[in-house]
């Protein structure tokens, strides 16, 4: 079977590409924005005549939260526009997708962990577009797996645990948030996941689901910060500040840790502990 991981170049599609012969003996197709973009219909479209894809692993996204208050145009495009045109393919085709969406489409008020059953209520505009980007999903009925999951982090790309540790490396001291609070996820660990339910034997159909998934456990950003320098084994301060003390601050949840018994259950999947994935990306890097 031909599975297309869109995206290749971020977290989560280096780390698929990295470990997917591990794991499976599909044949994987990675392709970065340049060689597909997701946005583009057309050459999807051309790509799709030329290529039997039987899957989409879709990791292309517009992540930067920030960013996307700024450039709105460009996250809609790519986090809803972007994947209207892949759940169309998907249609044409006759091709399944596992799409990875976020926990930032929960407002954040709740203090206990968020079910996909949840009512979404996104607070800045990059969960508004994922969010987006979902209901074309849903709406197109195909056969799909939403992934839910939060706080994605890598060694390979530029994310808060790789930040963490260049300034710990040139500073005494760094400040770091501690009212927002959820669980951190290894891209690896992610990546292991979406290869296999892309391989699992497992029915599809019934249309597109959601699930959440993320490393089990939860802390703020401040306790995430000190584990990676504690790890690390890096003399750093630690300060923990609250959100609004930063300047040009983009409004995000308080709290989305994700509920993932419904993955545990129906994919008998069991998370590590982030805590624990952390010590082993750490070795591994
Ligand atoms: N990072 C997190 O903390 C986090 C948390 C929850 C959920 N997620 C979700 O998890 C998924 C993977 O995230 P990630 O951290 O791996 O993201 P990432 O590192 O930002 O990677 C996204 C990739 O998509 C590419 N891309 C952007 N626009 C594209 C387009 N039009 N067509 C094709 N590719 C395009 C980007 O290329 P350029 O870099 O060249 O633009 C980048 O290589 C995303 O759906 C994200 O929303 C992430």
């Amino acid at each position: 079977m031909n599975i297309l991981v869109t995206g290749k170049s971020g977290q989560l599609g280096v780390e698929i590409e990295k470990i997917h012969t591990n794991y499976s003996k599909h044949n994987f197709i990675f392709k970065d924005k340049i060689e597909l973009d997701i946005t583009n219909f057309n050459n999807l479209n051309e790509f799709f005549k030329n290529n039997d894809i039987k899957l989409i692993i879709n990791c292309a996204a517009y992540t930067d939260v920030n960013g996307a208050e700024i450039e709105k145009k460009i996250a809609n495009k790519v986090n809803n526009l972007g994947v209207e045109n892949l759940s169309l393919i998907c249609k044409n085709f006759n091709c399944k997708i596992i799409h990875i969406s976020t926990d930032y489409v929960f407002d954040g008020l709740k203090n206990q962990p968020y079910k996909e059953t949840d009512l979404t209520n996104p607070i800045n505009y990059y969960g508004f577009s994922k969010l987006e980007g979902e209901k074309k999903i849903l709406k197109s009925n195909i056969n799909a797996l939403i992934i839910r999951t939060s706080w994605l982090y890598s060694s390979n790309k530029n994310n808060f645990f790789s930040n963490i540790i260049k300034k710990a490396e040139s500073m005494d001291k760094i400040n770091v948030v501690n009212d927002q609070i959820g669980s951190p996820t290894s891209a690896h660990e992610l990546a292991k996941i979406c290869i296999y339910l892309s391989t699992a034997n497992f029915k599809w159909g019934g249309g597109p689901k959601i699930y959440n998934f993320s490393n089990e456990g939860m802390c703020s950003w401040y306790e995430f910060a000190k584990a990676i320098i504690l790890l690390k084994k890096i003399p750093c301060n630690i300060i923990p500040i609250k959100s609004n003390k930063i300047k040009n601050n983009i409004i995000r949840p308080k709290y989305s840790v994700l509920d993932k018994s419904k993955i545990k259950q129906d994919f008998n999947i069991s998370p590590n502990n982030w805590y624990d994935s952390l010590k082993l990306e750490i070795i591994r890097k």
